[in-house]
């Protein structure tokens, strides 16, 4: 046989396979057969040398055809092959429209900056304006000028991380008032929330929280003024029937000092056999405050003998912790999904 007839032999062969197959797979295998580096049509051309001259072209002419045609036998298949898939599987598939959808996870607020918006958003109807202070403070206005000598417990080196001389992560935003009474003169009512920082870790302190701050200066502010403004507060927090009393106490800052509490928000002052929050006693302790010392204003320049003022300050996480019902501290700060979650 010559190559010539071997050549369409080979082309009638493989048309004719090409139309037959099963599947893509077997269109694979005869591509590799016939048209491979080493499949039969590249065999047959390596016999070319033995052909005369003039055959040669002729040969060279008739085996690009074969392939070529081939090569449309198969790709036809293929086109065939791949639609008669495609019908089966809409034929066969069905859409499940009883699956639910996956869910798409949005973030939310932190609990700590919802209480604190919270926050801002009762007192800001008092007409408090918020102001912010730096973390990083100088010792002197996180305690000289907040009338904390330099014997003072609290500049103990273990409440305060220094920085360097002179410099501290500030341990209260008490500072942010002394800040705000420098930057601004009186009349002034201001609210300074922000985080701050002790050597302190256990259930119920942790080296970093939140304070916010609140600062009333005016002509003649009295202690009724101050009790009415927390009581708005307790109020609106933790519901309309919230009393709060006030316990004589000492902070450097303020003359006289008070501790406040909250009646128990969750057994309404009436712990029949023991309420585990308010450890039965009908009351919980939320903040301190009082009546700024003189010495403050002293120090912020202001010189009018006819100012007074209070100020008070609150645990941000304590207030959360409540609200919430949160009775560990640390899981505030652990980033836990399963935690967080709950506060979407
Ligand atoms: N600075 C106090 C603390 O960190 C809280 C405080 C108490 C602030 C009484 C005040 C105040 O303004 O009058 O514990």
């Amino acid at each position: 046989m010559s190559i010539l007839e071997k050549l369409i032999q080979l082309e009638s062969e493989a048309v004719s396979k090409a139309e037959s197959a099963s599947g893509l797979e077997a269109l694979d295998q005869i591509r590799i057969q016939y048209l491979g580096k080493k499949g039969s049509l590249s065999e047959v051309l390596k016999g070319l040398g033995s052909a005369s001259p003039e055959e040669r072209p002729k040969i060279g002419a008739a085996a690009n055809l074969a392939k070529a045609k081939v090569e449309a036998a198969l790709e036809a298949k293929k086109v065939k092959l791949e639609g008669l898939a495609l019908e089966q599987r809409l034929a066969t598939e069905q859409i499940d429209t009883t699956v639910l959808a996956r869910q798409a996870h949005l973030g939310a607020l932190h609990p700590i900056t919802q209480t604190t918006q919270k926050l801002i958003k009762v007192f800001s109807r008092l007409g408090f304006d918020v102001v912010t202070g730096p973390e990083v403070e100088t010792e002197f206005l996180n305690f000289e000028a907040v009338n904390i000598p330099a014997d003072h417990p609290a500049r103990d080196m273990q409440d305060t991380f220094f920085l360097g001389p002179g410099v501290v992560l500030r341990t209260h935003t008490s500072a942010v008032q002394m800040r705000a009474m420098r930057s601004k003169s009186w009349p002034i009512r201001v609210l300074c929330p922000g985080a701050v920082f002790r050597c302190d870790d256990d259930a119920t302190h942790s080296p970093m929280f939140h304070q916010i701050e609140g600062l009333w200066v005016d002509r003649q502010v009295r202690m009724s003024d101050l009790k009415g403004t927390l009581e708005f507060f307790a109020k609106e927090l933790f519901g309309s029937s919230t009393q709060i009393r006030l316990r004589p106490s000492y902070f450097p800052f303020v003359e006289p000092g008070a501790e406040v509490d909250v009646s128990c928000p969750f057994c309404k002052k009436n712990p029949k056999g023991g309420c585990k929050v308010c450890k039965g006693s009908g009351w919980l302790e939320i903040l301190g405050a009082g009546m700024v010392h003189p010495k403050l204003f002293q120090m912020a320049g202001y010189e009018a003998t006819e100012i007074s003022g209070f100020a008070f300050g609150l645990g941000i996480e304590r207030i959360a912790m409540l609200m919430y019902g949160i009775p560990d501290l640390r899981l505030m700060f652990r980033g836990d999904m399963r935690f967080l979650k709950q506060f979407a």
